[in-house]
């Protein structure tokens, strides 16, 4: 039998006899240490490649699990209003099993690689002159009159899925991390993470919660102004919300694990990106590297992250936007010609020099 989240942590999850198995190969995504930022922080860095899920961001990982209870539950539309990676996500597992799939997506805001995926999966596509949190409005109101499943991560069955990245985290660590870091947009993952870990704690009395660290974009950060943002502005468009659903929740993430939420600038951001790719070999998109930023200034004014385990969610994939990549992260192209001298004389001579610095 093939290893599913479905199968594997079935009795953790709500699934009866009656919930039919969803699976696009979702979760089990390789949490890689790190081999040159532990060393110059001192201290064991792991990331957890989300990217690596089928739609390539850690959305699948609740999307299987509400998909899974929709078709249970006879439904055959499903809708979501998306900064791109929840959009991608449903329209995948939509087409997968034969469910209608409406995305509700603020116009000229979400990254080029989302949008394609929804569209070559075959959504409907609504593009509205708005923000996501005036996109998450539209869909509560709609959905019920129109008979339409939400499979945003308001829709309960997202959660209880996330908490699947809780357990493989423990489960190959062998115990819990000391610090997480991760980004915050809607702050369903947070929420899921810490109801993850507590499911597991209570199974288990050895473990203990990982401190939740939070990092919300600089002009995007309710949680931590503590207020509703009417106008949320970043580069890191998958983390552009004024006014995260899970709050509530997320601020009792907080609490419980004695974390805190922090907020980073799209310079930050984009630093934290190039480093990855730069000096890891990891290329997650922008709201990704928002929890390496996070860190980052995390040790400006910390020194209890010394010697411990920590783990970084990188959420999503770096090719799912291209047009920051191209923007901030690109380097030179040495062009010559196909003679063999020339490409040779092209490499001794030729420097591949970075555009970042450029910009900032
Ligand atoms: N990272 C990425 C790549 C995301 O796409 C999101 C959210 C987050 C982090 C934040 O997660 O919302 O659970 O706090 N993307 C949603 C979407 C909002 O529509 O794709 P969160």
């Amino acid at each position: 039998m093939t290893k599913t989240l479905f199968n594997h942590y079935k009795n953790l999850l709500p699934i009866t006899s009656k919930t039919p198995e969803v699976t696009l190969g979702e979760g089990f995504t390789p949490l890689v240490k790190s081999n040159n930022l532990s060393e110059k922080y001192d201290c064991e860095i792991f990331f957890k490649l989300e990217g690596c899920n089928p739609s390539a961001s850690f959305k699948d990982r609740g999307m299987f699990m509400a998909v899974s209870k929709a078709i249970e539950n006879k439904k055959n539309k499903i809708i979501c209003a998306s900064t791109g990676n929840t959009s991608a996500s449903a329209a995948a597992y939509g087409a997968r099993y034969n469910l209608e799939t409406i995305v509700i997506i603020p116009s000229g805001k979400i990254a080029l690689g989302k949008l394609l995926q929804a569209m070559a999966y075959g959504a409907k596509i609504i593009s509205i002159k708005g923000n996501f949190d005036q996109a998450l409005n539209a869909v509560r109101e709609i959905s019920d009159s129109l008979n339409l499943e939400i499979v945003n991560s308001i829709n309960p069955f997202r959660l209880e899925g996330q908490m699947t990245g809780a357990f493989e985290i423990v489960d190959e660590l062998g115990s819990n991390p000391d610090f997480q870091f991760m980004p915050v947009g809607n702050a369903g993952n947070i929420s899921s993470y810490y109801k993850g870990y507590k499911l597991y704690k209570s199974k288990n009395n050895k473990l203990e919660f990982p401190r939740l660290i939070g990092i919300q974009a600089e002009n995007s950060a309710p949680l931590v102004d503590k207020k509703i943002i009417t106008s949320p502005q970043t580069i890191a468009s998958a983390i552009r919300i004024g006014n995260p659903a899970s709050s509530s929740l997320a601020l009792e993430a907080i609490t419980q694990t004695k974390g805190e939420f922090l907020k980073v600038s799209d310079k930050q951001i984009l630093e934290a990106q190039s480093l990855l790719a730069k000096k890891e070999g990891i290329f997650c998109e922008p709201a990704s590297a928002a929890s390496l930023a996070g860190f980052l200034k995390y040790t400006e004014s910390n020194k209890d992250y010394k010697g411990k385990k920590i783990v970084f969610i990188l959420t999503g994939n770096g090719l799912k936007d291209p047009e920051v990549a191209q923007k901030y992260l690109s380097s030179e192209i040495v062009n010559t010609t196909s003679r063999v001298e020339d490409i040779s004389n092209a490499i001794i001579s030729g420097k591949s020099k970075s555009f970042f610095s450029k910009f900032f």
